[in-house]
């Protein structure tokens, strides 16, 4: 009899930069992110026992299409789950999977469909065992999520999440956990306006970025900071510090792209339409006192973080922003609560 699961899980946005790893994908520092709500991914296994000589092993859809240049990805997160996930070597997988972002958004759908896929997983190995889903269900799906994309670790959970060890964390080199308290009033239900300066492929992959901070001259201090930013970001957000989210926000993104633009293949993915909305939002926020900043992924295009009490202000300035530098092309987004499981459609 076939097996079958079904989850929805988020994209997320980094406020403090997982940049580097080591092992078997783990974070040379800790990272901290927003949970998205409307960027996610759908996923739907379909397990069918083999019979004789079996089919291909896998076979991964996206919006209906086989994508072969996908499957060796998956592959090699079964193979990384070992013994822990063993229901596979009887079944071929069958992987739909879709986006509810337009597909060349530029919004890196890694973390929101490695999510999906581990608790997708993760449910059929259970269903193949026969057991209950046990309590820290979430947290071994994070842990397999992070083998098939680091910060997709970080998607298992709504809220603000963090990764890797630092004090007050419950995070792990291994998995990500929410953060171990109530955020301020002031950050919840916090927005992210993603303009779209440019939704062409990536020139470099995020895998090739972290590569790159192995032989860095600046990884060690990199490392620090990131190390400092977790622990001062985790004050800022009790304290309700507005400034302070805004100074760190946006010092964490162009650290990012620095250690982008100094290892020794340095490259851009800033395009010249990143640095001029940046200097929008920098004027806007100047001129309104308007507590609105940037981040950004590791592309060109700029995530506008705001709180929820000034959508109406922000909604304008937003519009003429994206049609100037975007031709109006934006998602906007905001804090979401994490993954929820669909029903399935066979
Ligand atoms: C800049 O998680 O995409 O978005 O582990 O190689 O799959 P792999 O990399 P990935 O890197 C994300 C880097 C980042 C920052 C972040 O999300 O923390």
């Amino acid at each position: 009899m076939s097996l079958i699961s079904r989850w929805q899980a988020p994209s997320n946005i980094a406020l403090v930069k997982y940049w580097g790893k080591y092992g078997i994908q783990l974070p040379c520092n800790p990272s901290v992110s927003l949970t998205l709500q409307a960027a996610r991914t759908e996923t739907q296994v379909e397990a069918i026992p083999i019979v004789g000589s079996g089919g291909e092993p896998v076979q991964f859809y996206l919006d209906g299409q086989r994508k072969e240049g996908f499957e060796p990805k998956i592959w090699a997160l079964l193979q990384l789950l070992g013994d822990d996930c063993g229901f596979w070597k009887a079944h071929s997988l069958r992987i739909s999977s879709s986006n509810t972002f337009p597909h060349s958004a530029g919004i890196a759908s890694s973390a929101s469909g490695m999510a999906a896929l581990a608790l997708c997983l993760l449910d059929l190995e259970l269903q193949f065992r026969g057991q209950e889903r046990p309590p820290n269900f979430y947290q071994i799906a994070s842990r397999w999520a992070r083998l098939g994309s680091g910060s997709a670790c970080r998607s298992l959970y709504g809220g603000f999440v963090s990764w890797g060890a630092s004090k007050g964390l419950n995070s792990s080199l291994e998995e990500g956990a929410p953060l171990p308290f109530e955020v301020h009033s002031i950050f919840n239900g916090m927005r992210d306006a993603i303009l779209m300066v440019d939704q062409a492929e990536k020139k470099v992959s995020s895998t090739v970025g972290h590569g790159l901070m192995t032989d860095h001259w600046y990884a060690e201090r990199r490392f620090l900071q990131a190390e400092s930013n977790t622990q001062r970001l985790l004050n800022i957000l009790i304290e309700g510090d507005s400034q302070g989210f805004i100074e760190l926000a946006e010092a964490e993104a162009l650290s990012l792209h620095a250690m982008m633009m100094t290892s020794a293949s340095n490259y851009l993915l800033m395009r010249p339409n990143t640095i001029a909305v940046i200097e929008e939002i920098r004027t806007f926020r100047k001129q309104t006192s308007l507590p609105v900043c940037f981040t950004l992924d590791a592309g060109p295009n700029v995530h506008v973080l705001y709180p929820n009490s000034i959508q109406d202000k922000v909604q304008i300035f937003l519009e003429e922003v994206s049609a100037k530098f975007c031709q109006g092309k934006r998602l906007d987004d905001a804090m979401g609560n994490g993954p929820v499981e669909r029903i399935s459609n066979v």
